[in-house]
């Protein structure tokens, strides 16, 4: 290869940069990376694939040599950790780069930062887009979900390569330009909202299977195997499966009884808690799963909690008879929760996309993530078909399919809820959904108490539903 064919280059050869610029080279399109480390240059060089259809890679801790690699327009991704570090990278790129390159933050920015950075890329002349990356190292190297968004001139230059490396569901990409400014950053924030949530209700299916009904752990693996392969097929369901059968490398047990039960977090769901708040969406499920991520994280108030407070203790009532049937009410209560999950964050995306004017069209949002990200599900080719019957749905919930899945599981739900309320075990995600459900479900609901509070001690006024105005009463 001439040196300086390079059809992109890579900026950060961790696992993700690595592993996503093998996949691209894998597809034909020649690499150069950038790393500030000799090793990781070194590696990703002598690891690259060298099959016959493979493309050459080349690396280097020199960005000037990088930058004359690539073949003009430059096209270049950035693959660091989010926050400081991609403005240093940034700014250490731009002299080395001409008017017309292409220049894309692969990490899981915050979507205003994304905006900051397009508007000073702009006046540089760069074309600057922000694109959420999803599946991890494997997903990286085999075919990532790809969430870009931003300057659609950049989309052009990088299309083709960026289709090739993803994954493929029924021979469509799960890669799309998904619109203005910050969008691609603002749908891989929306993606991990969901992720927690997700999360979040798996844990406590297997809470409530452990601690409640006292299974065995061949009994809650076989569950979550079983589960995996229905309707609530999806990938975090296979990995929980799995996670199951891992024996401790350390010790005689298994390894998931020896993982400290603190849950940690890079920022990206609060970021979605955050946005949803700002923009008056509410997604109680996601907000209950960061606050369950904080909450772990308080274990040692958390041990003095379980000697002081007294309540029911794990799995109270729990009869070997009445176990299936309980199980099986978990299965239709955790998929009901799920559905109304995606429902909330594309709630709060479809809410976004007005306020920040990106123009996402949600059915393609359903349609990427179909494959290659960690939300993948069954059920996504049935969001994409909501949207498809209907894209200006202003929540899946009221999608017909949907809605009947959802009445199906509702009473499931209740009852899972109701027995985890009885045991005394923490259901926080699983009750939000519930309580989503009848809120919303409410043609009345108590606000008028909070309108009339509000107005009684800060003369805040209230409307009424009886005639059009603002009121204010004297209330005492
Ligand atoms: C993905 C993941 C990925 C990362 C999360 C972890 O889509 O591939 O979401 O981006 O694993 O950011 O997030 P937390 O550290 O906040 O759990």
């Amino acid at each position: 290869m001439a040196s300086k064919e390079a059809e992109i280059g890579i900026v950060g050869l961790g696992a993700m940069g690595a592993n996503l610029g093998w996949n691209i080279a894998e597809h034909g399109y020649p690499v150069a990376g950038l790393d500030n480390s000799d090793d990781k240059t070194e590696a990703f060089a002598t690891n690259a694939p060298k099959d016959g259809d493979s493309a050459p890679v080349t690396a280097t801790t020199d960005a000037g040599a990088f930058a004359a690699r690539l073949r003009a327009p430059r096209a270049i991704m950035l693959l660091v950790p989010a926050g400081d570090v991609v403005d240093s990278v940034i700014d250490s790129l731009l002299p080395h780069l001409d008017k017309g390159d292409v220049l894309i933050d692969g990490g899981n920015s915050h979507f205003v930062h994304t905006d900051r950075r397009a508007a000073d890329l702009k006046a540089a002349g760069i074309h600057f887009m922000g694109m959420g990356v999803s599946g991890g190292e494997d997903g990286a190297r085999h075919g990532p979900s790809m969430m870009p968004g931003g300057d659609a001139e950049g989309w052009k230059r990088v299309q083709d390569m960026l289709e090739a490396a993803s994954a493929h569901v029924d021979g469509e990409p799960c890669v799309a330009w998904l619109g203005k400014g910050s969008a691609g950053h603002y749908v891989k924030m929306v993606h991990n909202g969901i992720e927690y949530g997700l999360m979040e209700l798996i844990a406590e299916a297997y809470d409530l299977m452990y601690r409640g009904l006292n299974m065995s752990r061949e009994q809650i693996q076989a569950t979550f195997a079983a589960w995996s392969k229905g309707e609530m097929a999806s990938f975090l369901m296979e990995i929980t499966a799995d996670i199951f059968t891992k024996r401790d490398p350390m010790s005689d047990g298994y390894l998931l009884d020896e993982i400290l039960d603190a849950a940690r977090q890079k920022g990206t769901g609060m970021w979605t808690s955050q946005e949803a708040m700002e923009n008056k969406v509410p997604t109680p499920i996601i907000d209950a799963a960061v606050a369950m991520r904080n909450l772990s994280d308080f274990k040692a108030q958390r041990e003095q909690a379980s000697r002081e407070l007294s309540g029911p203790h794990d799995g109270q009532g729990t009869q070997p008879d009445g176990a299936d049937a309980l199980v099986e009410a978990l299965g239709h209560a955790l998929y009901g929760a799920m559905i109304m999950t995606y429902a909330q964050g594309m709630h709060l995306l479809q809410e976004g996309n007005k306020a920040h004017g990106y123009g996402i069209d949600p059915q393609t949002v359903a349609r990427i993530w179909r494959g290659g990200c960690i939300i993948r599900a069954r059920l996504l080719e049935d969001l994409r078909a909501a949207y498809a019957r209907d894209p200006q749905l202003p929540n899946l919930v009221f999608d017909p399919d949907l809605e009947k899945r959802l009445e199906h599981s509702q009473p499931q739900l209740r009852e899972v809820v109701r027995t985890a309320a009885d045991w005394g075990m923490p259901a926080p995600g699983l009750m939000a959904a519930l309580g989503y459900y009848d809120a919303y479900r409410s043609a009345r609901l108590p606000a008028n108490l909070i309108q009339a509070q509000r107005d009684y001690f800060g003369a805040h006024t209230f409307e009424r539903i009886d005639r059009e105005g603002t009121f204010h009463a004297h209330w005492d």
